[in-house]
């Protein structure tokens, strides 16, 4: 099997993460969250009480980060220079600065080379809001992925109560309804459907539905999966 990516992108809620790191198991190919490299550097700038809109030394702090992902059975791991970071990035601070920091344009031009490097040499799954439309705009499977927000508020709620968060569902989707409103508007790369991508509303889906929807689509692109 040749060594291709696959690009998914998406609002909040949608999937992605769950989807990606599950597809990229099934091709044993590696998985790369965008998102949480957006979250550790804005978990960083917020422990260094810096500026949200001082975007030269995010940049700056951004490019001195060293990113390094790893798949467990339980999930995705964050390292930034050899600390994990995985559960501080979902804090509710993170969630609720994150679009800010993301919409810099010199925070993404760092991140976004960085995350061509790590895709440079094909077999990866990655997600995020502008995989398919700027960072790897040549791969061969282009996924969007979307569900109403009422169903991605609810999976958001459950997801917390399994933790033992207490929230609730009104709450949430003004959190996530925001984020897309900042991710789907701002001027450098919104999230927007690539012209090649394949929209898939996984409302009502299962997961190993839309993962078994992804190698299919796949398979047409590139041919057997073996
Ligand atoms: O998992 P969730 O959908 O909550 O979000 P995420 O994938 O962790 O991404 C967090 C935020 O990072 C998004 O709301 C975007 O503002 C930003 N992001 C981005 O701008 N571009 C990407 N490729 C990935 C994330
Ligand atoms: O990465 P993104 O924010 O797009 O979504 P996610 O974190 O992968 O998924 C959010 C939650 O929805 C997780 O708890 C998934 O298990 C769940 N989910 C689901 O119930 N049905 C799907 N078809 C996809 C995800």
């Amino acid at each position: 099997m040749q060594k291709f990516n696959i690009a998914i992108d998406g609002p909040a809620g949608a999937g992605k993460s769950t989807v990606a790191r599950l597809t990229a198991k099934r091709l044993n190919f590696q998985y790369i969250d965008t998102g949480a490299m957006y979250r550790a550097v804005t978990w960083e700038v917020l422990r260094r009480q810096i500026p949200m809109d001082d975007e030269q030394r995010i940049a700056e702090i951004a490019a001195e980060m060293d990113f390094s992902l790893e798949t467990t059975a339980s999930g995705t791991k964050i390292y930034v220079n050899g600390r994990d970071v995985t559960e501080e990035i979902r804090s509710e601070a993170v969630t609720s600065h994150v679009s800010a920091v993301a919409q810099l344009p010199s925070v993404r031009d760092v991140l976004v080379a960085k995350q061509q490097k790590m895709a440079a040499a094909g077999g990866v799954v990655m997600d995020g809001r502008d995989i398919g439309t700027k960072v790897l705009p040549e791969a061969e499977v282009k996924v969007l992925l979307t569900a109403s927000i009422e169903e991605r508020a609810k999976r958001r709620l459950h997801e917390m109560r399994a933790k033992g968060i207490q929230t609730d569902l009104e709450r949430l989707k003004r959190e996530i309804a925001a984020r897309d409103k900042i991710d789907s508007e701002r001027s450098v790369s919104p999230l927007r459907k690539a012209k090649d991508a394949v929209t898939v509303d996984t409302t009502g889906m299962t997961i190993e539905q839309v993962v078994e929807n992804i190698l299919d689509l796949s398979r047409t692109k590139v041919g057997p999966l073996e």
